[in-house]
């Protein structure tokens, strides 16, 4: 009986060598170790047959036992070990330490700020300091201190996103001319970059839009430090070749009042891209407009409290978009708004 007993337990360990010879996956080897190990197995269905055993009979059969589990654990284990490192073999044959990474795509900054930042940085560079100002804007500070009196046509409900009878959004950033001279007293110089809002839209327009403005006020400033300071600007983001044209316009809050052409730099200011092909940025004059500009109007400079008989002053304002439009060559305005990542990665 006892012999019985043992030669069954010791039948096992090479039963279960052969069927984990057999067994090609962790899975099959631990379905093996539920089979014969585990609560329910041949080993455990085995010693809950030793309560029939008499108790001199007891020793030998749970020795036996101890003996079978501990070399049944051992094969397990070292089949165990086997088929893991053949895992990992086939995993190294397949992994190439030589292909190509994967990559987080990686932000950038978007043109407009960054030819935001590009300007301002020229101007910081003259000496101009950086100041901002809200967007909604109050009648006072955006048309009646500027010159432009209550009939004047850019007030008109067609061109102002009005919140209320006197509340609006900006609709350029020359508000900030007033904030900045409310604020302090002259000698001064400030750059202001922002977002503007017109009740305009199509190809060439966007509702929103962002302009810079500049004011330098002191005494004895003249159109000469405009042209100068100006000049310097259009050749230090455009380049050195860059030519430069002011031509007489009118705004209410600077006389005289000008606006800057520059070169084309598509076609260089030939006004064709090829011997017979038309531009189609400057429409063939060789110029491009960038901006406006003019010496502060002594009846602005009334509404702020300086005298205009001790100080003069200049102011210009500039499309953020033309000017990236023009530098990265970019056709369309609609593009900066799209947020296509195929467009806004190429700024990276
Ligand atoms: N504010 C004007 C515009 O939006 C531009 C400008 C600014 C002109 C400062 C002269 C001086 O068109």
């Amino acid at each position: 009986m006892t012999n019985d007993i043992i030669g069954t337990l010791e039948s096992l360990v090479p039963e279960l060598t052969q069927a984990l010879g057999q067994a090609s996956s962790l899975d099959e080897v631990e379905a093996l170790r539920v089979r014969f190990l585990g609560r329910k197995g041949l080993l455990a269905e085995l010693m809950s047959g030793m309560a029939a055993l008499s108790p001199e009979e007891r020793p030998a059969v749970g020795k036996a036992a101890n003996t079978v589990k501990t070399a049944m654990t051992v094969v397990w284990e070292e089949r165990v070990q086997a088929l893991q490192s053949v895992m990992q073999d086939q995993a190294l044959e397949f992994f190439d330490p030589s292909a190509p990474s994967w990559r987080p795509d990686r932000g950038s900054l978007h043109p407009v700020t960054r030819v935001m930042r590009e300007v301002c940085s020229v101007f910081t560079g003259l000496g101009f300091e950086v100041v901002s100002g809200p967007e909604v804007e109050n009648d006072f500070t955006n048309f009646e201190a500027l010159n432009l009196p209550p009939e004047h046509p850019a007030r008109d409900m067609q061109d102002t996103l009005y919140i209320s009878d006197s509340i609006l959004l900006r609709t350029h950033t020359s508000p900030l001319q007033v904030r900045t001279m409310l604020a302090r007293k002259p000698p001064l110089g400030v750059i202001a970059p922002g977002k503007v809002y017109r009740r305009d839209s199509d190809i060439t327009h966007t509702p929103m839009f962002h302009q810079i403005e500049g004011l330098l006020v002191d005494t004895h400033v003249t159109m000469a430090d405009l042209r100068g300071i100006l000049t310097a600007f259009v050749q230090t983001v455009f380049g050195h070749d860059t030519k430069v044209r002011f031509r007489p316009s009118f705004f209410p809050f600077t006389e005289p009042s000008a606006e800057v052409d520059i070169s084309c730099v598509i076609c260089g200011g030939s006004g064709k891209t090829a011997p017979d092909t038309a531009c189609r940025v400057c429409k063939e004059t060789g110029w491009v407009e960038i901006l406006g500009c003019g010496m502060v109007d002594p009846a602005v400079f009334a509404k702020v409290g300086y005298d205009p008989d001790i100080y003069t002053g200049f102011a210009f304002g500039l499309g953020v978009e033309r000017i990236a439009m023009l530098k990265y060559g970019i056709g369309d305005l609609r593009m900066f708004f799209e947020n296509d990542l195929r467009f806004l990665g190429q700024f990276a």
